[in-house]
């Protein structure tokens, strides 16, 4: 298939201070769209101006959440050329997010394509300082114009791109974290693991809730005891607990972290072990206490490596280590970071350049 560039009719100012970025709230001049029919299959791939798309307002996914979604970064490097970080990971999961929500599946070579050839054309959109990026957000949404509950006929798929700088309003700053007690994000059999909008949506109300009190994150409990730690609302978690790295199993209802897979490997690399197994709230609260849990790190597209720096759990509250961003978190963090802006070699083979 080949893709149709239109012509640009007007240019957006460039922002001016890199410094000022802010997660997700500016775009690029363009986007790249694509049409699914059953019977047709995808086509008419094509980059077009940046702006609202039309929907007829009976279409599936404004009324059945019919949608999925990806997050991954483009990189500047400080010879000027672009890197993505595993562009391929992002097209596979999003491959297995479409098969559970009953979606089509892309052509991971043709979406990598057109992905590259978007940024190319809008590659003085990419910010070059260290911890600003290109965040890139594949979308597919349900477009058939009919309120039986059913998977959609129609598909489109579209890619649009925004200049990054912190997911966190304060930076790096180590986050507050609330313990949800009383909602919980997924359960056995439902959709945690895909990266669809309904799971962010259901999330809102505890995030609030949490937000007004002063907190930055949600981290969310297994449904079924209401005890073990799952995943914090934008970005996985990992515990420097009895000095191996400690982390939620990949059991269904947590997302099968890109970021998250990398730490993994890089902690390894630092001989530390890493354990997928269950963490307990009280393993929280009393491993801070009797330092058995010495660090806590999210990990995440946009968040990158988020170091957490409290834990509240109903009226307990602790504190980890002296509040600020642990050592293996920091180390972590330099790691992931040098091998995205090409400070480090890439020994792993997840970057692509453009
Ligand atoms: C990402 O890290 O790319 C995500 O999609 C998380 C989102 C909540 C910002």
């Amino acid at each position: 298939m080949n893709i149709d560039i239109q012509p640009l009719t007007a240019k957006k100012s460039l922002f001016e201070d890199e410094s000022k970025l802010g997660f997700g709230n500016l775009f690029t001049d363009r986007m790249f769209l694509m049409d699914y029919d059953a019977g047709e299959g995808w086509h008419s791939p094509r980059i077009v101006p940046y702006g609202p798309l039309s929907l007829d307002p009976s279409c599936a996914v404004l009324h059945y959440a019919q949608e999925i979604f990806e997050g991954l970064k483009a990189f500047r490097r400080p010879d000027g050329n672009i890197a993505l970080f595993r562009p391929r990971d992002n097209f596979e999961r999003f491959n297995r997010s479409a098969a559970r929500m009953c979606m089509p599946e892309l052509d991971v070579d043709f979406v990598l394509k057109a992905l590259k050839t978007l940024i190319h054309l809008e590659s003085d959109w990419v910010p070059k300082s260290l911890g600003t990026s290109l965040y890139i957000r594949p979308t597919m949404i349900a477009t058939d114009p009919y309120l039986g509950v059913h998977p959609s006929s129609k598909y489109l798929f579209y890619i649009i791109l925004s200049p990054v700088g912190a997911y966190y309003k304060n930076g790096f700053s180590p986050v507050k974290i609330y313990i949800s007690d009383g909602y919980v994000r997924s359960a056995p059999g439902g959709t945690g693991e895909a990266k669809t909008g309904g799971n962010y949506a259901a999330s809102l109300k505890a995030s609030m809730e949490a937000a007004a009190l002063g907190f930055d994150q949600v981290l969310w409990l297994d449904a079924v005891e209401r005890k073990y730690v799952e995943e914090v609302g934008s970005m996985n978690i990992c515990f420097l607990y009895d000095g191996k790295v400690v982390t939620s199993p990949l059991k269904g209802t947590i997302l099968d972290g890109i970021t998250r897979r990398s730490i993994l490997a890089l902690v390894k690399e630092l001989g530390l072990q890493v354990e997928e197994r269950a963490l307990s709230v009280d393993e929280i609260l009393e491993g801070a206490g009797n330092g058995r849990l010495k660090e806590a790190f999210g990990t995440g597209t946009a968040a990158v490596v988020s170091p957490v720096g409290q834990f509240t759990y109903r009226d307990r509250t602790v504190t980890l280590g002296d509040g600020r961003m642990g050592e293996l978190t920091g180390r972590l963090y330099d790691m992931l970071t040098g091998i995205q802006y090409g400070k480090l070699p890439d020994q792993h083979g997840w970057v692509e350049m453009i």
